[in-house]
């Protein structure tokens, strides 16, 4: 029996008596935080609040040999073998800037994206394309996200330098083979970078053993706070990148004209770190490793079987991306028939409690190409169990029943039939076209009324 993974462990699941049970459905975008990560945080500034790699007093020693364990902590679970390809950095968003702002590129060279790629591994490519010539080739997936090998050999083109790609995608939780298109990628003599944000947290991604010259993920996906990210480099391939800031801790020596720059990881993490968040998130994942992988790979799947089989039929109900849930273990996307995504959202929380992503999840450009207003994702973890995945189609099925016949698509026009009761003082998220679901009442207790909290479009 693995030990840890009981909601007990997360503060944030704690019943309120004047609210409903959190049913937390949304850790693609963050997961929760175990006791023992918020124990690691607190004992840095109560124990040892000192700064790395710099002081040599008690307090210096003891954060410097915490945060090198924590460093070689990520280096194990990610399978490199060498902790200096593990740079600490805020978030994956960072470490994919750190590798597209510091290579070195040549007017002409291009990167390979796929055609759903989450914004931190889009927009960085359309800034650099102006202003500094590199060109975007986009490879496109199947329609629910399969992968062709054959469209990727079309694709690694000669001047290909660098394939950028999700591990496993945030919008339906289906991975890309990794270990395949590293190979092809080398085999055309190009870099490779994945953003592991959705798959770090549920598998060890085996850099070495795949190759894999450069990793992204951030910690607040798996189990550790905000503000930590971990780029994780070949330490040959990290030398000939151009640090994004430099400063203390990043240079052997400097004189008032020049400087030498310390060799990986230190190049790269200049000033003052979050040492807290470090720690912490090397906590989150000793909770994860205690708990293992299979076991919580197993937690997820079985909800998610759980919440597909209950819609599995249901034409009101569009599932995602693959229908297996096997191949999306740790995401069921979805939409409701006429519902507004984001009125859903508010009605699932605010009446059952289930917290849901709703919008377009940062990949804007995949909604702009289908002309589409977003959709509704429920994401899974280790925490969850049977009871999450009944709330979640408890909550579904009362919606639709609620808005019945009065089902409208893409547009507020039905709306005007609906009883104009809001549901709570929340402005109507950007983005947004119906408002069927806040029209119809919460059928429990409703939270107080809220301000927006800035879900909108992304
Ligand atoms: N990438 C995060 C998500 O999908 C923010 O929710």
């Amino acid at each position: 029996m693995s030990r840890g993974g009981r909601p007990a462990d997360f503060p944030a699941l704690a019943r309120d008596r004047d609210r409903l049970p959190p049913v937390y459905l949304d850790s693609a975008c963050m997961s929760l935080v175990p006791r023992p990560v918020l124990r690691a945080m607190e004992e840095y500034y109560r124990d040892y609040p000192g700064c790395a790699g710099r002081s040599l007093h008690r307090f210096s020693e003891e954060v410097s040999r915490r945060f090198e364990g924590a460093r070689r902590a990520f280096a194990r679970y990610l399978g490199r073998s060498d902790p200096r390809g593990i740079v600490f950095l805020r978030n994956a968003t960072e470490a994919i800037h750190q590798v597209g702002e510091g290579l070195r590129w040549k007017r002409g060279e291009r990167v390979l994206i796929s055609d759903r790629e989450h914004n931190s591994n889009l927009i960085l490519w359309q800034r650099l394309a102006r202003e500094r010539g590199i060109r975007i080739e986009v490879l496109p997936l199947r329609e629910d996200g399969a992968f062709d090998p054959e469209e990727l050999e079309r694709h690694l083109v000669p001047s290909v330098r660098l394939v950028s790609l999700f591990h496993t995608s945030n919008l339906d939780g289906r991975s890309l083979p990794v270990r395949e298109i590293t190979e092809r990628a080398h085999d055309r003599g190009a870099l490779v970078l994945i953003d592991g944000c959705q798959a770090a947290p549920h598998e060890r991604p085996e850099l070495d053993r795949i190759g894999i010259d450069f990793y992204a993920l951030s910690a607040h996906k798996m189990l550790g706070p905000s503000g930590v990210g971990v780029l994780a480099g070949r330490p040959e391939v990290l030398e000939d990148l151009r640090p994004l800031v430099v400063g203390g801790e990043t240079v052997e020596w400097s004189t008032l004209t020049d400087h030498a720059l310390r060799p990986a990881p230190h190049r790269f993490e200049a000033g003052l770190q979050n040492y807290a968040g470090v720690l912490g998130a090397h906590a989150g994942l000793d909770y994860l490793e205690a708990v293992g992988l299979d076991e919580v790979r197993a937690r997820e799947l079985r909800v998610n079987r759980r919440v597909s089989a209950a819609f599995a039929g249901d034409p009101r109900v569009r599932r995602w991306g693959p229908e297996d849930p096997q191949d999306r273990p740790s995401i069921f996307a979805f939409s409701l028939e006429g519902v507004d995504p984001h009125d859903a959202a508010i009605f699932l929380d605010e009446g059952h409690g289930v917290m849901v992503r709703s919008g377009m999840h940062c990949v804007h450009s995949f909604y702009a190409a289908r002309g589409l207003p977003g959709n509704l994702r429920a994401s899974f973890y280790l925490y969850n169990g049977a009871d999450d995945a009944d709330a979640l189609v408890r909550g579904v099925r009362e919606l639709l029943e609620r808005v019945g016949d009065r089902r409208i698509s893409g547009t507020s026009a039905g709306t005007a039939a609906l009883p104009s009761r809001r549901a709570s003082g929340r402005p109507h998220a950007a983005g947004s076209t119906g408002v069927a679901a806040r029209s119809a009442p919460p059928p429990r207790r409703a939270a107080p009324g809220r301000a927006a909290s800035g879900a909108g479009s992304g």
